[in-house]
Protein backbone atom coordinates (compact mmCIF):
# COMPACT_ATOMS: atom_id res chain seq x y z
CA UNK A 1 0.00 0.00 0.00
CA UNK A 2 2.98 2.64 0.97
CA UNK A 3 5.15 1.53 -1.56
CA UNK A 4 2.03 2.51 -4.38
CA UNK A 5 1.48 5.66 -1.91
CA UNK A 6 4.96 7.19 -3.02
CA UNK A 7 4.78 6.05 -6.44
CA UNK A 8 1.14 7.81 -6.92
CA UNK A 9 2.57 11.19 -5.18
CA UNK A 10 5.78 11.18 -6.57
CA UNK A 11 4.77 9.83 -10.05
CA UNK A 12 8.45 7.67 -9.83
CA UNK A 13 9.94 4.85 -7.82
CA UNK A 14 12.44 5.45 -5.13
CA UNK A 15 15.95 4.32 -4.53
CA UNK A 16 17.48 4.88 -1.38
CA UNK A 17 21.19 4.99 -1.23
CA UNK A 18 22.99 4.56 1.36
CA UNK A 19 26.38 5.72 2.04
CA UNK A 20 28.42 3.46 4.30
CA UNK A 21 31.82 3.42 2.79
CA UNK A 22 33.62 5.32 5.20
CA UNK A 23 36.18 3.70 7.60
CA UNK A 24 34.92 4.93 11.04
CA UNK A 25 38.67 4.88 12.96
CA UNK A 26 37.69 6.92 15.53
CA UNK A 27 35.31 3.82 17.06
CA UNK A 28 38.83 2.45 17.62
CA UNK A 29 37.70 -1.33 16.88
CA UNK A 30 38.24 -4.13 14.74
CA UNK A 31 34.46 -3.92 13.98
CA UNK A 32 33.36 -1.51 10.52
CA UNK A 33 31.51 1.56 12.05
CA UNK A 34 28.59 0.49 10.41
CA UNK A 35 28.49 -3.17 11.93
CA UNK A 36 28.70 -1.33 15.45
CA UNK A 37 25.60 -2.78 17.34
CA UNK A 38 22.92 -0.16 18.53
CA UNK A 39 20.02 -1.56 20.74
CA UNK A 40 21.35 -4.71 19.48
CA UNK A 41 21.36 -4.22 16.12
CA UNK A 42 23.96 -2.99 13.34
CA UNK A 43 24.10 0.58 13.03
CA UNK A 44 23.46 -0.07 9.54
CA UNK A 45 20.78 -2.25 10.00
CA UNK A 46 18.20 0.99 11.49
CA UNK A 47 19.05 2.33 8.27
CA UNK A 48 17.78 -0.55 6.30
CA UNK A 49 14.58 -0.90 8.56
CA UNK A 50 13.92 2.88 7.73
CA UNK A 51 14.51 2.17 4.10
CA UNK A 52 12.28 -0.94 4.55
CA UNK A 53 9.86 1.06 5.77
CA UNK A 54 9.45 3.80 3.18
CA UNK A 55 8.73 0.80 0.54
CA UNK A 56 11.77 2.06 -1.39
CA UNK A 57 11.82 -0.62 -4.54
CA UNK A 58 16.11 -0.49 -5.03
CA UNK A 59 17.96 -0.46 -1.71
CA UNK A 60 22.02 0.16 -2.78
CA UNK A 61 24.45 0.19 0.11
CA UNK A 62 27.80 2.01 -0.87
CA UNK A 63 30.68 0.16 1.20
CA UNK A 64 34.41 -0.60 1.33
CA UNK A 65 35.51 -0.21 4.67
CA UNK A 66 34.65 -3.41 6.55
CA UNK A 67 33.90 -4.78 3.20
CA UNK A 68 32.53 -8.49 2.72
CA UNK A 69 31.86 -8.41 6.75
CA UNK A 70 29.38 -5.67 6.10
CA UNK A 71 27.84 -7.69 2.39
CA UNK A 72 27.65 -10.85 5.09
CA UNK A 73 25.57 -9.26 7.51
CA UNK A 74 23.05 -8.78 5.65
CA UNK A 75 22.63 -11.31 3.18
CA UNK A 76 18.75 -10.59 2.05
CA UNK A 77 18.71 -10.71 -1.77
CA UNK A 78 16.73 -7.61 -1.87
CA UNK A 79 20.07 -5.58 -1.23
CA UNK A 80 22.03 -3.90 -4.05
CA UNK A 81 25.89 -3.51 -3.08
CA UNK A 82 28.21 -1.12 -4.54
CA UNK A 83 31.59 -1.47 -3.76
CA UNK A 84 33.88 2.09 -3.23
CA UNK A 85 37.54 0.94 -3.41
CA UNK A 86 38.84 4.11 -2.22
CA UNK A 87 36.88 6.88 -0.26
CA UNK A 88 37.64 10.14 -2.37
CA UNK A 89 34.64 11.59 -1.14
CA UNK A 90 30.12 11.46 -0.65
CA UNK A 91 30.23 12.58 -4.77
CA UNK A 92 32.26 9.15 -5.27
CA UNK A 93 30.72 7.13 -3.28
CA UNK A 94 27.24 8.47 -4.80
CA UNK A 95 29.24 7.78 -8.49
CA UNK A 96 29.42 3.93 -7.35
CA UNK A 97 25.39 3.35 -6.65
CA UNK A 98 24.83 5.06 -9.93
CA UNK A 99 24.51 2.58 -12.44
CA UNK A 100 22.25 0.06 -11.42
CA UNK A 101 19.97 2.86 -10.80
CA UNK A 102 16.97 3.07 -12.66
CA UNK A 103 16.78 6.18 -14.16
CA UNK A 104 13.46 7.33 -14.20
CA UNK A 105 13.63 6.93 -9.97
CA UNK A 106 14.02 9.41 -7.48
CA UNK A 107 17.42 8.78 -5.29
CA UNK A 108 17.03 9.30 -1.88
CA UNK A 109 20.55 9.37 -0.25
CA UNK A 110 20.77 8.03 3.64
CA UNK A 111 24.25 7.34 5.50
CA UNK A 112 24.79 3.92 6.96
CA UNK A 113 26.32 6.23 10.42
CA UNK A 114 23.00 8.03 10.73
CA UNK A 115 20.99 5.28 12.17
CA UNK A 116 17.95 7.09 14.03
CA UNK A 117 16.32 9.04 11.20
CA UNK A 118 12.77 8.20 11.06
CA UNK A 119 10.71 7.08 7.97
CA UNK A 120 8.63 10.00 8.89
CA UNK A 121 11.12 12.63 8.32
CA UNK A 122 11.74 10.95 5.07
CA UNK A 123 8.61 10.90 3.60
CA UNK A 124 8.13 14.34 4.62
CA UNK A 125 11.13 14.99 2.35
CA UNK A 126 10.15 12.65 -0.23
CA UNK A 127 6.48 13.52 -0.29
CA UNK A 128 7.26 17.58 0.07
CA UNK A 129 8.93 18.37 -2.78
CA UNK A 130 8.08 18.07 -6.20
CA UNK A 131 9.15 15.05 -8.14
CA UNK A 132 11.52 17.13 -10.24
CA UNK A 133 12.76 19.09 -7.40
CA UNK A 134 15.93 18.09 -4.86
CA UNK A 135 15.74 18.86 -1.32
CA UNK A 136 18.08 18.67 1.43
CA UNK A 137 17.58 17.86 4.71
CA UNK A 138 19.08 20.34 7.16
CA UNK A 139 19.28 21.19 11.00
CA UNK A 140 19.92 24.30 13.24
CA UNK A 141 22.64 24.01 15.37
CA UNK A 142 24.19 25.77 18.38
CA UNK A 143 27.96 24.77 17.47
CA UNK A 144 27.75 24.37 13.51
CA UNK A 145 31.73 23.65 13.70
CA UNK A 146 32.49 21.26 11.35
CA UNK A 147 29.60 20.60 8.96
CA UNK A 148 28.90 21.88 5.56
CA UNK A 149 26.51 25.04 6.21
CA UNK A 150 23.28 25.52 3.57
CA UNK A 151 23.85 29.14 1.68
CA UNK A 152 19.86 29.83 1.01
CA UNK A 153 18.65 32.48 -1.30
CA UNK A 154 15.11 33.68 -0.26
CA UNK A 155 13.67 30.72 0.70
CA UNK A 156 15.31 28.06 -1.29
CA UNK A 157 19.08 26.34 -1.05
CA UNK A 158 21.28 28.06 -3.34
CA UNK A 159 24.58 25.88 -2.47
CA UNK A 160 26.36 24.36 0.47
CA UNK A 161 29.59 24.66 1.53
CA UNK A 162 31.78 22.70 3.87
CA UNK A 163 33.49 24.26 6.75
CA UNK A 164 37.01 23.92 5.18
CA UNK A 165 36.09 25.80 1.80
CA UNK A 166 33.86 28.87 4.13
CA UNK A 167 33.98 31.86 4.34
CA UNK A 168 33.80 33.55 7.74
CA UNK A 169 30.32 34.40 7.19
CA UNK A 170 29.70 31.29 5.99
CA UNK A 171 30.79 29.67 8.74
CA UNK A 172 28.69 32.15 11.39
CA UNK A 173 25.67 30.47 9.20
CA UNK A 174 23.91 27.58 11.87
CA UNK A 175 21.99 25.84 9.95
CA UNK A 176 23.79 23.03 8.85
CA UNK A 177 23.51 20.31 5.76
CA UNK A 178 22.61 16.50 7.66
CA UNK A 179 24.07 15.05 3.72
CA UNK A 180 20.31 13.26 3.55
CA UNK A 181 18.62 14.59 0.00
CA UNK A 182 15.94 13.63 -2.32
CA UNK A 183 16.97 13.96 -6.24
CA UNK A 184 15.45 12.64 -9.49
CA UNK A 185 17.93 9.64 -10.55
CA UNK A 186 18.68 11.22 -14.11
CA UNK A 187 19.74 14.59 -13.22
CA UNK A 188 22.01 12.99 -10.16
CA UNK A 189 23.73 10.97 -12.13
CA UNK A 190 24.39 14.27 -15.15
CA UNK A 191 25.38 16.08 -11.96
CA UNK A 192 27.93 13.59 -10.90
CA UNK A 193 29.46 12.95 -13.91
CA UNK A 194 30.41 16.81 -13.93
CA UNK A 195 31.59 16.89 -10.35
CA UNK A 196 35.29 18.17 -9.30
CA UNK A 197 37.35 17.83 -6.61
CA UNK A 198 39.25 20.76 -6.89
CA UNK A 199 38.10 21.72 -3.05
CA UNK A 200 39.86 22.06 0.57
CA UNK A 201 39.90 18.24 1.26
CA UNK A 202 40.41 17.26 -2.99
CA UNK A 203 37.52 15.34 -2.69
CA UNK A 204 34.48 14.41 -4.34
CA UNK A 205 31.51 16.43 -2.48
CA UNK A 206 28.05 15.17 -2.81
CA UNK A 207 26.80 18.51 -1.80
CA UNK A 208 28.39 20.07 -5.07
CA UNK A 209 25.55 18.63 -6.86
CA UNK A 210 23.28 21.33 -5.16
CA UNK A 211 24.94 24.41 -6.99
CA UNK A 212 24.60 22.14 -10.14
CA UNK A 213 21.16 22.13 -9.91
CA UNK A 214 20.18 25.36 -9.09
CA UNK A 215 22.24 26.49 -12.14
CA UNK A 216 20.39 23.95 -14.16
CA UNK A 217 17.46 25.93 -12.82
CA UNK A 218 15.91 23.30 -10.19
CA UNK A 219 14.51 24.34 -6.83
CA UNK A 220 16.91 23.05 -4.13
CA UNK A 221 14.44 22.68 -0.97
CA UNK A 222 15.93 22.97 2.48
CA UNK A 223 13.94 21.15 4.67
CA UNK A 224 14.43 21.31 8.19
CA UNK A 225 14.71 17.95 10.59
CA UNK A 226 12.66 17.69 13.78
CA UNK A 227 15.75 17.45 16.25
CA UNK A 228 19.23 16.97 15.99
CA UNK A 229 19.41 13.54 17.46
CA UNK A 230 17.34 12.18 14.49
CA UNK A 231 19.98 13.37 12.13
CA UNK A 232 23.14 12.56 14.17
CA UNK A 233 26.15 10.83 12.76
CA UNK A 234 28.25 8.51 14.83
CA UNK A 235 31.85 8.37 14.66
CA UNK A 236 32.69 7.52 17.99
CA UNK A 237 31.72 5.44 20.80
CA UNK A 238 30.60 8.41 22.97
CA UNK A 239 28.07 9.27 20.11
CA UNK A 240 27.26 5.34 19.95
CA UNK A 241 26.55 5.52 23.56
CA UNK A 242 24.23 9.05 23.17
CA UNK A 243 22.17 7.84 20.06
CA UNK A 244 21.77 3.97 22.49
CA UNK A 245 19.96 6.24 24.77
CA UNK A 246 17.93 8.04 22.37
CA UNK A 247 16.63 5.44 20.69
CA UNK A 248 16.29 3.50 24.18
CA UNK A 249 14.21 6.37 25.22
CA UNK A 250 12.12 6.46 22.34
CA UNK A 251 11.67 2.08 22.32
CA UNK A 252 10.12 3.06 25.54
CA UNK A 253 7.79 6.17 25.14
CA UNK A 254 6.53 4.20 22.47
CA UNK A 255 5.72 1.45 24.71
CA UNK A 256 4.31 3.65 27.61
CA UNK A 257 1.91 5.30 25.63
CA UNK A 258 0.90 1.77 24.82
CA UNK A 259 0.08 1.75 28.58
CA UNK A 260 3.39 -0.71 29.55
CA UNK A 261 4.80 0.98 33.38
CA UNK A 262 8.14 1.28 33.75
CA UNK A 263 9.44 2.15 37.11
CA UNK A 264 11.92 4.28 35.65
CA UNK A 265 12.13 4.70 31.95
CA UNK A 266 15.79 5.51 31.23
CA UNK A 267 17.14 2.36 33.01
CA UNK A 268 15.84 -0.02 30.57
CA UNK A 269 17.10 -1.66 27.36
CA UNK A 270 15.04 -2.88 24.77
CA UNK A 271 17.82 -4.95 21.80
CA UNK A 272 14.73 -6.59 19.44
CA UNK A 273 11.23 -6.22 19.61
CA UNK A 274 9.60 -6.37 23.15
CA UNK A 275 5.44 -6.50 23.11
CA UNK A 276 3.73 -5.96 26.00
CA UNK A 277 -0.03 -6.74 26.74
CA UNK A 278 -2.15 -4.88 29.04
CA UNK A 279 -1.24 -3.64 32.55
CA UNK A 280 2.68 -4.73 32.18
CA UNK A 281 4.92 -3.49 34.32
CA UNK A 282 8.70 -3.69 34.10
CA UNK A 283 11.00 -2.99 37.31
CA UNK A 284 14.71 -1.17 36.55
CA UNK A 285 17.74 -2.62 35.22
CA UNK A 286 15.66 -5.28 32.45
CA UNK A 287 17.25 -6.13 29.58
CA UNK A 288 15.20 -7.54 26.55
CA UNK A 289 17.02 -8.94 23.67
CA UNK A 290 15.81 -10.46 20.43
CA UNK A 291 11.61 -11.34 20.80
CA UNK A 292 10.06 -11.16 23.94
CA UNK A 293 6.63 -10.90 24.08
CA UNK A 294 4.79 -10.18 28.01
CA UNK A 295 1.33 -11.35 27.69
CA UNK A 296 -1.38 -8.69 29.98
CA UNK A 297 -0.53 -8.50 33.66
CA UNK A 298 3.31 -9.36 33.42
CA UNK A 299 5.62 -7.82 35.88
CA UNK A 300 9.06 -8.19 35.53
CA UNK A 301 10.62 -7.02 39.23
CA UNK A 302 14.69 -5.46 39.07
CA UNK A 303 17.66 -7.00 37.41
CA UNK A 304 15.96 -9.76 34.73
CA UNK A 305 17.56 -10.28 31.50
CA UNK A 306 14.38 -12.13 29.07
CA UNK A 307 15.90 -13.28 25.26
CA UNK A 308 13.56 -14.69 22.65
CA UNK A 309 11.11 -15.75 25.57
CA UNK A 310 7.29 -15.26 25.42
CA UNK A 311 5.83 -15.17 29.21
CA UNK A 312 2.17 -15.70 29.59
CA UNK A 313 -0.32 -13.50 31.29
CA UNK A 314 0.13 -12.43 34.73
CA UNK A 315 3.28 -14.11 34.96
CA UNK A 316 5.57 -12.75 37.65
CA UNK A 317 9.63 -12.92 37.48
CA UNK A 318 11.54 -11.80 40.54
CA UNK A 319 14.48 -9.84 40.50
CA UNK A 320 17.64 -11.51 38.83
CA UNK A 321 16.75 -13.80 36.84
CA UNK A 322 18.22 -15.21 33.24
CA UNK A 323 15.45 -16.26 30.64
CA UNK A 324 16.28 -17.03 26.84
CA UNK A 325 14.22 -19.02 24.87
CA UNK A 326 11.76 -20.51 27.24
CA UNK A 327 8.10 -20.02 27.41
CA UNK A 328 5.50 -19.82 30.15
CA UNK A 329 1.47 -20.43 30.38
CA UNK A 330 -0.70 -18.19 32.74
CA UNK A 331 0.24 -17.25 36.56
CA UNK A 332 3.81 -18.77 36.37
CA UNK A 333 6.14 -17.63 39.01
CA UNK A 334 9.79 -17.62 38.29
CA UNK A 335 12.65 -16.36 40.46
CA UNK A 336 14.27 -14.79 41.96
CA UNK A 337 17.87 -16.12 40.47
CA UNK A 338 16.14 -18.39 38.46
CA UNK A 339 17.89 -19.33 34.82
CA UNK A 340 15.51 -20.71 32.20
CA UNK A 341 17.23 -21.72 29.19
CA UNK A 342 15.93 -22.32 25.39
CA UNK A 343 13.38 -24.97 25.23
CA UNK A 344 11.95 -24.63 28.73
CA UNK A 345 8.43 -24.83 28.68
CA UNK A 346 6.09 -23.98 31.64
CA UNK A 347 2.19 -24.55 31.28
CA UNK A 348 0.45 -22.38 33.68
CA UNK A 349 0.72 -21.81 37.14
CA UNK A 350 4.42 -23.27 37.35
CA UNK A 351 6.59 -21.93 39.69
CA UNK A 352 10.44 -22.26 39.34
CA UNK A 353 12.33 -20.65 42.31
CA UNK A 354 15.75 -19.82 43.05
CA UNK A 355 18.76 -21.10 41.56
CA UNK A 356 17.01 -23.79 39.54
CA UNK A 357 17.68 -24.13 36.10
CA UNK A 358 15.31 -25.49 33.54
CA UNK A 359 16.84 -26.38 29.69
CA UNK A 360 14.66 -27.62 26.73
CA UNK A 361 11.98 -29.42 29.20
CA UNK A 362 8.75 -29.06 29.75
CA UNK A 363 6.82 -28.58 32.75
CA UNK A 364 2.84 -28.92 33.03
CA UNK A 365 -0.05 -27.13 35.24
CA UNK A 366 0.53 -26.50 39.28
CA UNK A 367 4.17 -28.34 39.27
CA UNK A 368 6.96 -26.85 41.48
CA UNK A 369 10.58 -26.80 41.08
CA UNK A 370 11.27 -24.40 43.96
CA UNK A 371 14.78 -24.43 45.65
CA UNK A 372 18.09 -25.45 44.01
CA UNK A 373 17.53 -28.03 40.74
CA UNK A 374 18.63 -28.71 37.88
CA UNK A 375 16.18 -29.71 35.11
CA UNK A 376 16.83 -30.92 31.68
CA UNK A 377 15.53 -32.96 29.18
CA UNK A 378 12.72 -33.97 31.30
CA UNK A 379 9.24 -33.93 30.79
CA UNK A 380 7.03 -32.74 33.81
CA UNK A 381 3.51 -33.90 34.62
CA UNK A 382 0.97 -31.85 36.04
CA UNK A 383 1.21 -31.25 40.00
CA UNK A 384 4.43 -32.74 40.74
CA UNK A 385 6.44 -31.33 43.44
CA UNK A 386 10.09 -31.14 42.77
CA UNK A 387 12.13 -30.83 46.33
CA UNK A 388 15.07 -28.99 46.85
CA UNK A 389 18.31 -29.84 45.17
CA UNK A 390 16.95 -32.22 42.84
CA UNK A 391 19.57 -33.42 39.47
CA UNK A 392 18.37 -34.81 36.31
CA UNK A 393 21.30 -36.39 35.17
CA UNK A 394 20.89 -36.56 31.73
CA UNK A 395 24.07 -36.43 30.19
CA UNK A 396 26.95 -39.56 29.83
CA UNK A 397 29.54 -37.47 28.65
CA UNK A 398 28.41 -37.95 24.71
CA UNK A 399 24.64 -38.45 24.76
CA UNK A 400 21.65 -36.66 26.04
CA UNK A 401 18.51 -38.50 27.91
CA UNK A 402 15.19 -37.91 29.09
CA UNK A 403 13.80 -38.21 32.44
CA UNK A 404 9.88 -38.58 32.55
CA UNK A 405 8.13 -37.57 35.94
CA UNK A 406 4.20 -38.40 35.35
CA UNK A 407 1.48 -36.31 37.02
CA UNK A 408 1.08 -35.78 41.05
CA UNK A 409 4.75 -37.56 41.66
CA UNK A 410 6.83 -36.35 44.32
CA UNK A 411 10.46 -36.05 43.98
CA UNK A 412 11.85 -35.64 47.61
CA UNK A 413 15.16 -33.33 48.20
CA UNK A 414 18.51 -33.86 46.66
CA UNK A 415 17.39 -36.61 44.51
CA UNK A 416 19.49 -38.00 41.48
CA UNK A 417 16.73 -39.12 38.17
CA UNK A 418 19.91 -40.63 36.58
CA UNK A 419 18.04 -40.57 32.75
CA UNK A 420 17.02 -42.07 30.90
CA UNK A 421 14.06 -42.67 33.56
CA UNK A 422 10.90 -42.18 34.21
CA UNK A 423 9.19 -41.73 37.74
CA UNK A 424 5.01 -42.86 37.28
CA UNK A 425 2.15 -40.64 38.14
CA UNK A 426 1.81 -40.54 41.96
CA UNK A 427 4.89 -41.44 43.43
CA UNK A 428 7.14 -41.03 45.70
CA UNK A 429 10.83 -40.86 45.59
CA UNK A 430 12.60 -40.46 48.83
CA UNK A 431 14.86 -38.01 49.93
CA UNK A 432 18.65 -38.34 48.80
CA UNK A 433 17.75 -41.53 46.10
CA UNK A 434 20.08 -41.97 43.04
CA UNK A 435 17.27 -43.13 40.83
CA UNK A 436 18.39 -45.26 37.89
CA UNK A 437 15.64 -47.37 36.77
CA UNK A 438 11.77 -46.76 36.28
CA UNK A 439 9.43 -46.11 39.40
CA UNK A 440 5.99 -47.54 39.31
CA UNK A 441 2.92 -45.40 39.65
CA UNK A 442 1.55 -44.25 43.12
CA UNK A 443 4.63 -46.24 44.91
CA UNK A 444 7.36 -44.73 47.03
CA UNK A 445 10.73 -45.92 46.77
CA UNK A 446 13.26 -45.04 48.42
CA UNK A 447 17.03 -45.69 46.99
CA UNK A 448 19.88 -44.95 49.95
CA UNK A 449 21.38 -47.17 52.63
CA UNK A 450 20.11 -48.09 56.08
CA UNK A 451 20.82 -45.48 58.58
CA UNK A 452 22.91 -47.26 61.03
CA UNK A 453 24.84 -46.26 64.22
CA UNK A 454 28.90 -46.64 63.96
CA UNK A 455 29.96 -48.26 67.36
CA UNK A 456 33.03 -46.60 68.80
CA UNK A 457 33.73 -44.13 66.52
CA UNK A 458 34.64 -40.75 68.00
CA UNK A 459 35.25 -37.57 66.38
CA UNK A 460 38.84 -36.13 66.04
CA UNK A 461 39.65 -33.65 68.41
CA UNK A 462 42.24 -30.93 68.48
CA UNK A 463 45.27 -31.65 70.76
CA UNK A 464 45.80 -28.97 73.66
CA UNK A 465 49.28 -27.51 73.11
C1 LIG B 1 29.31 15.32 4.97
C2 LIG B 1 28.79 16.48 4.13
C3 LIG B 1 28.52 17.68 5.03
C4 LIG B 1 27.55 17.29 6.13
C5 LIG B 1 28.06 16.07 6.90
C6 LIG B 1 27.02 15.56 7.86
C7 LIG B 1 29.87 16.24 1.96
C8 LIG B 1 30.94 16.73 1.08
N1 LIG B 1 29.78 16.82 3.16
O1 LIG B 1 30.50 15.73 5.60
O2 LIG B 1 27.97 18.72 4.28
O3 LIG B 1 27.36 18.37 7.02
O4 LIG B 1 28.35 14.99 5.98
O5 LIG B 1 27.59 14.58 8.68
O6 LIG B 1 29.09 15.38 1.58
N2 LIG B 1 31.35 8.19 2.80
C9 LIG B 1 31.54 7.20 1.88
N3 LIG B 1 32.56 7.33 1.00
C10 LIG B 1 33.38 8.40 1.00
C11 LIG B 1 33.18 9.40 1.95
C12 LIG B 1 32.14 9.28 2.84
O7 LIG B 1 30.82 6.21 1.85
O8 LIG B 1 34.28 8.43 0.14
C13 LIG B 1 30.24 8.04 3.76
C14 LIG B 1 30.76 7.85 5.17
O9 LIG B 1 30.81 6.47 5.50
C15 LIG B 1 29.71 8.55 6.02
C16 LIG B 1 29.13 9.60 5.08
O10 LIG B 1 29.51 9.24 3.77
O11 LIG B 1 28.66 7.69 6.38
C17 LIG B 1 29.59 11.00 5.41
O12 LIG B 1 30.98 11.02 5.35
P1 LIG B 1 31.81 11.98 6.27
O13 LIG B 1 33.23 11.92 5.88
O14 LIG B 1 31.46 11.76 7.69
O15 LIG B 1 31.16 13.38 5.82
P2 LIG B 1 31.77 14.76 5.89
O16 LIG B 1 32.72 14.94 4.77
O17 LIG B 1 32.22 15.01 7.26
CA1 LIG C 1 30.83 13.17 9.39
Amino acid sequence: MRRLRIKELAGLGLSAIILAAGQGTRMRSDLPKVLQPLAGRPLLGHVLDCAAALTADDVCVVYGHGGEAVREAFPQDSLRWALQAEQLGTGHAMQQAMPGTPDDNRVLVLFGDVPLLTPTTCRRLVDGTPPADVAVLSVDMDDPTGYGRIIRDGGSVNRIVEEKDASPAERAVAEINTGVMVCPASEMKRWLDNLGNDNAQGEYYLTDVVAMAVSDGVTVHGIKAGTWTEVMGINDKKQLAEAERALQARLVDELMKQGVGFADPARVDIRGELKCGKDVFIDVNAVFEGNVELGDGTTIESNNLVRDSKLGPRTLVHSNCHIEGATTGNDCEIGPFARLRPGAELANDVKVGNFVEVKKSTVADGSKVNHLTYIGDAEIGAGVNVGAGTITCNYDGVNKFKTTIGDGAFIGSGVELVAPVKVGAGSTVGAGSTISKDVPENQLVLERSRQKVVPGWQRPAKKDK
